[in-house]
């Protein structure tokens, strides 16, 4: 199996790790090896290592050169979309439209189950909103939150209700696992930049989640898991494709025997940044709401009144939910 990644991310692999490392180059439309060979990818497999910006791209050129990637179109959306394949533990996730929230007997079933002071938690599909809404805001059609909505009947969205995850010295008790081939392949907090080690009960919880996937759900995929109240349980799946590795994940299938940090300061895949055992971290990325045509730019506007457009991004993730959209 390949693992193929765009150009740029070329100098954060680490030599070791070069031999089954493709690259991909947008200008020359091809895939080359780490010596600039170009190479036949043909009946391959390949697992994009990529950003939501190339990932399309990347799936059209392994298509067209024949090769075989680990999750196709459908595969990706699958994975996305994962509560309508797998339930949680310890609380109710689904995917609902944004019409929803025009239906007089779902804005009901909101007000009896979270009550007027209650809240839920909603995030896009696309994942370019996540945050707090108050019932009091979904249930008034006035609201910026309505407002905004009237905008996105047909998008995707994740209910869920809010809850609290358990915290220790280093923040939230959350946990990113990658997963090749329903095999456990690393675990992280999420944590860039500071050493920890994982609880040992972490692993036979997400080892037991593979185990009881539907035979249809992908094997390649991302998972988070969170403490919450005193109890592991899912917090959401990613695509393996675009999720970003914390300090001990690695996006290739590196076997170090180590899942829980138990050697902390191996990292295994290269990092170029200083790390420590204070828990000082670098600024979290900012949530992308300065996506035209995304929710989270239309309720940011009917919130302040302000467009918040931040060109370098705006243009390249407009791109991607227009070509999306169609
Ligand atoms: N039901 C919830 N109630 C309160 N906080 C939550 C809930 N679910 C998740 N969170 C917190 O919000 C953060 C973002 O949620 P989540 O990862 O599900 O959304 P996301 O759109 O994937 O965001 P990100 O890209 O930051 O991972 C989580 O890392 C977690 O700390
Ligand atoms: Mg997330």
């Amino acid at each position: 199996m390949y693992y193929c990644f765009p150009i740029d991310l070329k100098e954060m692999i680490p030599e070791s790790r070069l031999e089954n490392v493709l690259f991909f180059d947008e200008d020359q439309d091809c895939f080359f090896d780490c010596n600039h060979k170009k190479v036949d990818i043909k009946d391959k497999k390949v697992l994009i290592i990529s950003d939501i910006f190339r990932l399309y791209e990347m799936l059209d050129l392994i298509d067209e050169f024949e090769g075989n990637p680990i999750n196709s179109i459908e595969e990706i959306e699958q994975v996305k979309h994962w509560p309508q394949f797998i339930e949680t533990f310890h609380r109710d996730v689904s995917i609902i439209t944004g019409e929803y929230f025009e239906d007089l007997s779902f804005l009901t079933y909101l007000f009896e189950k979270y009550g007027v002071n209650g809240s839920i938690f909603l995030k896009t599909v696309e994942k370019d909103f996540h945050g707090v809404i108050s019932i009091i805001d979904a249930v008034e059609p006035n609201s910026p939150f309505r407002k905004a909505m009237k905008y996105h009947l047909q998008d995707e969205f994740i209910i869920s209700p809010v809850v609290t995850i358990d915290q220790d010295k280093l923040g939230k008790k959350e946990y990113r696992a990658f997963i090749h081939n329903r095999t456990l392949t690393s675990i992280s907090r999420t944590l860039h930049k500071t050493y920890h080690q994982i609880p040992e009960q972490v692993i036979p919880f997400i080892n037991g989640i593979i185990a009881e996937l539907p035979d249809d759900f992908p094997s390649y995929f991302v998972l988070d898991v969170a403490s919450i109240n005193g109890k592991l349980d899912i917090l959401e799946f990613n695509p393996i494709e675009t999720a970003m590795p914390y300090l001990y994940n690695s996006r290739m299938a590196i076997n170090t025997g180590d899942l829980t940090h138990q050697n902390i300061t191996a990292i295994p895949e290269y990092k170029s940044i200083d790390c420590s055992f204070d828990g000082e971290e670098m600024p979290s990325s900012p949530l992308f709401d300065d996506i035209p045509g995304s929710f989270s730019h239309d309720y940011h506007k009917a919130l302040t009144g302000e467009n918040k457009l931040h060109p370098a991004l705006s243009s390249l993730f407009a791109r991607e939910f227009v070509k999306r959209k169609q």
